[in-house]
């Protein structure tokens, strides 16, 4: 029987309550009216006299193991539950150490709900790129100038020339060769430029390419797509204006100037006091182009303009150094955090 009260004692002493359900099974077990002492107390008649002493001692000790550990671990769950129910509601909550969009990020999301919400889808293409797409087929002719105009990174690919896009127009040329019109669409992305990196240029920065090609496309329609786009993003009273220009894929082209919406066009150091910013190219997409992409030109026509992503964030945020995008300075990408 000694040997029984030490393992009961052990058992006890390792026994874990940690909840209601628990602490009233070992109630059951251990002191219960069916329970272990219970039985223990009854089995002490049958001792034989000299041992009874020690033995009821021993049981005695049990006993008290067994009412204090109930009597604790009641205790203990009782002031558990009572924290638990005592949450103070009005306490301020801690804080969340949000992160923040990227300005490019938002301005690139911004500029694709607005065309969204007048059918244009969006469209993307490698970063890497051959001639045929980023030249060949836009219309600039090999050896032609025109290909100065944008200084490109050449790359060698398994025994190609290849080149790192210097603009979102490569897209329009995929697209127009892999669908029919009409076609509506978007091409946000990055491109490439072998410059000096300074407060105005950067060797890497982001487009977004427009295309629309239909029957009986026009100039006008353009326009009032450019003045929809300007008025959205820059605010209703903006105004645009275009300026006559020269894209080798485009006949006619233009430059677009948006309205300065930081001194309401009334001349201030960005807009250079002249009321107006400079925000984008474009024009209606030249028949070679058409023809070198797969459609017809004597029965489609069609607009296309490009804008630069950074350009329009400059303007939007008044952000004047354009190395501040890629820095990752946290100081700077911290200012976007109110921005969904
Ligand atoms: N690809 C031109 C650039 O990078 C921008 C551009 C101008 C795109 C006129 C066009 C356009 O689609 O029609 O400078």
């Amino acid at each position: 029987m000694k040997e029984d009260i030490v393992k009961y004692s052990n058992k006890i002493n390792d026994c874990i309550i940690s909840n209601g359900e628990e602490l009233e099974s070992f109630r059951i077990t251990y002191l219960g009216s069916k329970g272990i002492l219970k039985n223990l107390f009854g089995e002490l008649k049958s001792v034989p006299g000299e041992e009874k002493k020690e033995i009821g001692l021993l049981l005695n000790n049990l006993r008290v193991q067994a009412e204090e550990k109930f009597t604790i671990a009641k205790e203990n769950l009782q002031t558990i539950s009572v924290s638990a129910t005592h949450i103070d509601h009005t306490r301020p909550g801690d804080q969340e150490n949000i992160g923040a969009h990227h300005p490019i990020s938002l301005v690139r999301k911004e500029i694709i709900d607005i065309f969204s919400r007048i059918g244009f889808s969006v469209s993307e293409g490698p970063e890497i790129e051959d001639d045929w797409h980023n030249f060949t087929a836009l219309n600039f002719p090999p050896e032609h100038p025109a290909r100065d105009m944008q200084d490109t990174f050449f790359i060698q690919k398994q025994d190609k020339e290849m080149a790192l896009r210097t603009h979102t127009s490569s897209v329009q040329v995929r697209v127009m060769e892999n669908s029919e019109p009409p076609i509506r669409t978007i091409s946000p992305g990055r491109v490439f430029r072998n410059e000096a990196i300074s407060a105005r240029a950067h060797c890497f920065f982001h487009q977004v390419e427009g295309l629309y090609i239909d029957k009986d496309v026009s100039f006008a329609d353009l326009k009032q797509t450019l003045l929809y786009f300007a008025k959205e993003m820059f605010g209703d009273k903006s105004q645009i204006r275009m300026r006559p220009s020269y894209f080798p894929f485009t006949e006619p082209s233009a430059e677009v100037d948006v309205s300065c919406s930081i001194c309401n066009a009334q001349g201030c150091n960005v807009c250079k006091y002249s009321g107006w910013l400079e925000i984008l190219g474009c024009g209606m997409v030249d028949p070679n182009v058409l023809k070198n992409c797969g459609i017809d030109p004597t029965v489609y026509s069609g607009f296309a303009f490009g804008m630069g992503i950074e350009r329009i964030t400059q303007l939007k945020y008044k952000v004047n150094d354009l190395r501040l995008y890629s820095e990752n300075d946290v100081r700077f990408l911290r200012q976007f955090k109110a921005e969904i």
